[in-house]
């Protein structure tokens, strides 16, 4: 993506601004202004936006730090907390706020994005593109257009469209210059037309795009997160019947992918899915689909997400069995606290599941993830923490592998057996070679493997 896209900085170009300025609105927000446009960033956390500000990135993400400060010095990005300055700013507005799991129920908590897009719909005094980039239940979309209509002083010349968003934590500014999609969901050949010329440097780089209407837009994301979860799911349960019989998950995994009409991604066997989208987006799914009379139709995702969490309870019993069946006072070097590599995201992450439950078993858990510590310790105080591999496993009864960063999947077993107190390994990632650990002298376990 080079200095082509930068000439888009003519005076006709339309000025951008991202609504939410976290994982998804931050990283949007720095990639188009990279892409040569003017970029606004809104948010409600004024700490986020004076960070920002000021060049940093409030959480991790590979490259995006060093992106932020160069579209900073181009003077084509600024950030505010003013939703006024927003709307009078911008010509396409992208709604980029979270939308969390609702509090003692599966639905999505659509309450930031009614409150940005109320917000924002009552500055807006000329003709914009209001465009929602949050995965949100089918047919908030509709909604939110109706409500636009009604508050935004411009009125009806204020258009709504979707255009989901699939980027990956960790790849996220690949993911969104050469997305391998690109979903329109629009109501006028307009909204497209803007969308095609805002996409224009993405898409001139081979990115497909799919043009059709909002509600469907909105089930992409969805569909493809339950698809995704359910085949993470589908090779865990082939895990449990691993188990049962004394089989090899990896090796059934393996043959499985090998198969084109399957292939080898998103089966890997282990600790399961976790995060800030997968969970919470699976159960809005069911939710949603159960308000429109159809949650027979995605019945099964309670399936997907029930054999998800049993995945944790597993690994527990794992590391359980291997300190000899009771884990008070037992020593447990916990490595990864992140839901994946790459992040320092720990929205409802495996590790940190299995690292608390462990603690409240009467373990002595010490964790150790290279980039999580700070989220981690904020969220699970209790917790003890260490500054490396080698300090959380000095003297360790179990080391427990729980996020496959590359750093753990490079521990040399010959040099970590020399601190631990006793040589025993459960690999909650199947990222370890086992033959090469017990060979070293580890006891070593992994979920479905004999
Ligand atoms: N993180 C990802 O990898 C990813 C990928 C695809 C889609 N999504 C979706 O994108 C959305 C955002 O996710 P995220 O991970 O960036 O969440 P996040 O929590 O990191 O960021 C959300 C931001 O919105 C801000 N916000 C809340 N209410 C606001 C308001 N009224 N006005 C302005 N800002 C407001 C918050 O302060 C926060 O900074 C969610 O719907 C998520 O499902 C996320």
């Amino acid at each position: 993506m080079g200095t082509g896209s930068v000439e888009l900085v003519a005076a006709t170009a339309p000025k951008i601004t991202v609504i939410g300025t976290g994982y998804l609105g931050a990283t949007h927000a720095v990639c188009m202004a990279a892409l040569g446009y003017q970029v606004l960033g809104v948010d409600v956390d004024a700490d986020k936006i004076s960070r920002l500000t000021s060049g940093e990135v409030p959480f991790f993400e590979p490259g995006l730090p060093e992106l932020l400060i160069k579209a900073l010095d181009s003077g084509r990005l600024r950030f505010t907390t003013s939703f006024q300055e927003v709307a009078d700013f911008g010509d396409i507005h992208f709604v980029c706020v979270g939308t969390p799991q609702r509090a003692g129920s599966f639905a999505a908590d659509v309450s930031y994005v009614d409150a940005a897009v109320t917000e924002l719909a009552g500055h807006l005094r000329r003709r914009a593109l209001v465009v929602g980039k949050s995965t949100v239940p089918v047919g908030t979309a509709a909604r939110l257009a109706e409500l636009i209509r009604t508050v935004a002083p411009a009125g009806g010349s204020v258009e709504l469209a979707w255009n989901p968003e699939f980027l990956r934590e960790g790849f996220a500014i690949d993911d969104t210059m050469r997305p391998d999609r690109l979903v329109f969901g629009v109501s006028s050949p307009w909204a497209e037309q803007r969308l095609r010329e805002v996409f224009a440097p993405v898409i001139g780089q081979g990115s497909p795009v799919m043009v059709t209407d909002p509600q469907t837009a909105e089930l992409v994301k969805v569909a493809a997160n339950s698809f995704l979860a359910t085949k993470i799911s589908y090779i865990n349960a082939m895990a449990e019947v691993c188990e049962a019989i004394g089989a090899d998950v990896h090796d059934l995994a393996l043959a499985l992918g090998l198969d084109e009409r399957i292939g080898s991604r998103f089966l890997r066997p282990g600790l399961g899915f976790g995060g800030g989208c997968l969970p919470k987006d699976i159960r809005a799914f069911m939710h949603r689909a159960e308000e429109l009379g159809v949650g027979q139709a995605v019945a099964f995702l309670r399936e997907v997400d029930g054999i998800n969490q049993r995945r944790r309870a597993r690994t527990v019993d794992l590391v359980r069995e291997l300190a000899g069946g009771d884990l008070r006072g037992v020593r447990v070097a916990a490595l990864g606290a992140a839901f994946k590599p790459d992040s320092d995201d720990i929205r409802d992450a495996p590790a940190l599941d299995v690292a608390s439950s462990l603690h409240q078993l009467g373990a002595r858990v010490r964790v150790f993830d290279p980039v999580a510590l700070d989220n981690a310790r904020r969220a699970y105080p209790a917790l003890e923490y260490g500054q490396s591999t080698f300090d959380v496993a000095t003297g360790a009864d179990v080391v427990v592998l729980l996020t496959e960063w590359s750093q753990f999947r490079e521990i040399d077993p010959a040099a970590l057996r020399t601190v631990v107190a006793r040589r025993r390994i459960v690999d909650g990632r199947h990222a370890l070679d086992p033959a090469h650990w017990r060979a070293a002298g580890w006891e070593y376990r992994a979920l479905g493997r004999p």
